[in-house]
């Protein structure tokens, strides 16, 4: 069921007239991200809102192709019909929402504050933060936060994938990550040695389904089709899979 595109295309033929009517979708993911989306250890994609999307798909009997795309290209992309909707992680904002539709919030994350064991500094505190290297992805809402509030005091660096991010954290090329907390929970504090600094930030209004503007008839289906998933407890059971609290 975890397709991708060559696997789908080859799975439609197969299927032949019988998915005729089934509604055809294709979903992008900016990867790794866990524990939104990610690859698993066979190179499968997976996460929370992989399988959400699964769920959200045969609800809507739909035949979905998963895509993965940059996370700096995401919104050009959907312009560009490269796919109909983006489920990775995409924080709900009026700058986004000037350009994209976007589902109910399925989900809420904070920006978390990550740093290695002997970091000392208060993130809060501008003064002692002058002059650190604080790390986000490129266009992301932690990017437009640091810039607007830190801009000039810190220095920032700016990555286009977050696994880059983590490794330049891990190698002492950065002194703070700032990135979605459960990302950073499951990605940096998972490993020795580093720790969460500062309080969360709430950036944005919950994260949602992003489509075209003008797709106001899939909007609609796919908001019933997470309320139904809600309604039924596919959605906790999930979201029990890949957050442990
Ligand atoms: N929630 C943040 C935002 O909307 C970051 C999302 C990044 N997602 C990803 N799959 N890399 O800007």
């Amino acid at each position: 069921k975890k397709m991708i595109i060559a696997a789908s295309v080859a799975l439609s033929m197969m299927a032949g007239v019988a998915q005729a009517q089934e509604r055809d979708l294709r979903i992008a993911f900016d990867v790794p991200y866990a524990p939104f989306e990610y690859k698993d250890d066979d190179g499968e994609l997976t996460g929370f809102e992989v399988e959400l999307a699964e769920a959200m798909c045969e609800e809507m009997n739909a035949d979905c192709e998963f895509v993965i795309q940059a996370w700096d290209g995401m919104i050009p992309g959907l312009m560009a019909r490269k796919f109909d909707l983006i489920m990775s992680s995409m924080s709900i904002t009026p700058e986004r929402a000037e350009r994209v539709l976007f589902s109910e919030p399925y989900y809420n994350t904070p920006g978390g504050w990550f740093a290695r064991e002997g970091f000392d500094t208060d993130v809060t505190d501008m003064d002692a933060m002058e002059g650190k290297t604080v790390g986000v992805q490129r266009g992301t809402t932690m990017d437009t936060y640091v810039t607007e509030e830190m801009g000039g005091i810190v220095k920032i660096k700016r990555y286009t994938t977050a696994d880059d991010m983590v490794l330049d954290l891990e190698g002492q090329r950065l002194d703070v990550v700032f990135v979605d907390y459960p990302v950073g929970e499951q990605t940096i504090l998972s490993k020795e040695g580093f720790k969460e600094v500062g309080e969360p930030v709430k950036l944005g209004q919950g994260v949602g389904v992003a489509m075209r503007k003008r797709d106001e008839d899939l909007a609609e289906e796919v908001n019933e089709a997470l309320a139904t998933l809600k309604d039924d407890g596919t959605y906790d059971a999930i979201m029990n899979k890949y957050f442990d609290y």
